[in-house]
């Protein structure tokens, strides 16, 4: 099998950039160059303010920048450079047309596929790193060969990406696996071989494995169903325990210690968000639909549907405890990412309450110590919708930190996991002494220690745990 000298990675974006990087930075004799049509995002990846936040990037990026990588708008001389080429361009769910509100938009994957056969004048390995439908690989091979200069051969390989956003840097360098499909022929087993070589600069022989092409593609839709499924499950929970005096942390904890079961990836949230598990939870449902398997797909839509319902359930909660009403009322919210340690907002849970608030007629405060201020506004306003902004300014603004988020608020919402918002960091008896009383806090990530931040005062409520203050019509009974 070839030795890989010159690696290209088509899209900069939250997959591609630190995984090049990494790739990089692990393999100094190989060149990595990382492309993308978005020149405002090369341009932030060649400077000291990179495109995304996690932690550690920084000093990945920086150590290698110039040596063995190199970010550009080139996309053509990148594929004419490459010896194997990463597609790691998004892959939206559709908005229009057959499937849409399900199936993958598959048209990035295809342009730039497209362009990699129009370009490339030597055989390239053209690697799926997008997360895409099972047998994209094939629709791939079909335009590489129907556009292919004569005698140049494409080899087509998946290898999906397991990086979770906040943590992209340590999963990088310490993978649980590192997941390789290919044809089962001599060439897809040596190219196969060849981009081995490549993760074996850093990662242990025994943790990349090699599968068929469709079990790969399949695997990555597969591990985020599971993992997304894990937490529907837990928040359904989190429902029978509000209701009956269960206590969700409690119940997690006792569950994860069965071994077969495992403490991961049981917390109760307000609901999941980012990128990639709702995206890809559609994804599956498109795909067993359209194998004619509708039990499947209902098995699997319900995930995504429970999801939703945490959602709702947890604003109907905050606007019970609030006297039935939030009209003129302030919330503070704390935090807007889909998680901590990144700046990332795609399908946050953040996004869906203050829009639920705001037609509860509320005025809404948002603290987050790592969105930009501009996304907010993008996420809380239609596209294209003329003076949309100005409406939403109206109700809702953006505070520097979280004692102005919460200074004459009636609550706060806590909808994200910085730790910077925990009991031991910030001075919630100041934030007490500037709310209206009754002063609220939901939880909807137990992070906080209630007992603690109850005896300040505050009425506490958390998501999983029985529902703290009065309910009005039975205390009257
Ligand atoms: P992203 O939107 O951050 O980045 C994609 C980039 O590709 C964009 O910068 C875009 O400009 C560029 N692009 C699109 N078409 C192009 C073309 N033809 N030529 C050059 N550049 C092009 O997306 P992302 O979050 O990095 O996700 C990429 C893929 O990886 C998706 O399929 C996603 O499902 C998958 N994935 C994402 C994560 C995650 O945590 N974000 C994890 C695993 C897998
Ligand atoms: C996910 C997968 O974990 C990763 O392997 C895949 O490559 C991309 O999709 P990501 O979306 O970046 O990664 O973050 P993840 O840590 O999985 O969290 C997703 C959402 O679930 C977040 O909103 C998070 O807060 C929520 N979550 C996670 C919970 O509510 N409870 C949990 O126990 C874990």
């Amino acid at each position: 099998h070839i030795t890989i000298k010159s690696i290209c990675c088509i899209g900069a974006g939250y997959v591609g950039g630190p995984t090049c990087a990494v790739i990089a930075h692990k393999n100094p004799h190989i060149k990595v160059t990382i492309v993308d049509l978005n020149a405002a995002r090369i341009a932030a990846w060649n400077s000291d303010e990179l495109p995304i936040y996690e932690p550690g990037l920084d000093e990945v990026v920086k150590s290698t920048r110039g040596r063995n990588l190199f970010f550009s708008t080139d996309v053509d001389a990148g594929i004419l450079e490459a010896d194997l080429i990463f597609v790691s361009v998004n892959t939206p769910t559709k908005i229009k047309g057959i499937g849409a509100g399900f199936a993958a938009d598959l048209g990035y994957v295809e342009s730039a596929t497209r362009k990699i056969a129009e370009v490339a004048k030597s055989d390239k390995i053209v690697v799926e790193k997008s997360t895409v439908p099972c047998r994209t690989a094939q629709s791939m091979r079909y335009i590489l060969e129907a556009n292919a200069k004569p005698d140049i051969h494409f080899d087509i390989l998946s290898n999906p990406e397991f990086l979770a956003e906040g943590t992209a840097i340590s999963d990088l360098f310490y993978p649980d696996r590192v997941l390789i499909g290919s044809l089962d022929t001599e060439r897809g087993r040596s190219a196969a071989a060849s981009l081995a070589d490549v993760y074996a600069g850093w990662v242990a022989r025994d943790q990349i494995i090699t599968m068929n092409l469709w079990s790969s593609e399949l695997s990555k839709l597969a591990a985020n169903a599971l993992l997304a499924q894990r937490i529907s499950s837990i928040n359904a929970l989190s429902a029978i325990c509000e209701a009956t005096g269960a206590d969700i942390d409690e119940v997690s904890y006792a569950c994860g210690l069965d071994t077969r079961i495992g403490p991961k990836f049981l917390k109760a949230s307000v609901g999941f968000g980012g990128s990639c598990f709702q995206k890809d939870i559609l994804n599956l449902v498109y795909l067993s639909e359209s194998l004619h398997l509708p039990e499947v797909a209902t098995y699997w839509k319900q995930v995504v549907e429970m999801n939703e319902y945490q959602k709702r359930r947890f604003t109907n909660r905050v606007i019970s405890c609030l006297f039935n009403t939030l009209t003129g009322k302030k919330i503070a919210v704390f935090g807007f990412a889909f998680k901590k340690d990144t700046g990332d907002t795609r399908e946050s849970p953040a996004i869906t309450l203050v829009n639920y608030f705001r037609e509860e007629k509320a005025y809404i405060s948002i603290f987050d110590p790592k969105v930009e201020e501009s996304q907010v506004w993008m996420d809380l306003t239609e596209p294209g919708v003329v003076d949309e902004t100005e409406a939403v300014k109206k109700q809702v603004s953006i505070a520097a930190d979280p004692y102005e988020a919460a200074a004459g608020a009636d609550a706060i919402v806590i909808c994200t996991e910085w730790n910077d918002f925990r009991e031991t960091v910030l001075d919630y008896e100041r934030i007490y002494a500037s709310m209206k009383k009754p002063a609220f806090i939901f939880d909807g990530r137990l992070i906080l220690d209630a007992k603690k931040v109850s005896q300040i005062g505050f009425k506490v409520e958390t998501i999983g745990r029985p529902r703290t203050t009065f309910v009005q019509s039975k205390d009257f009974e």
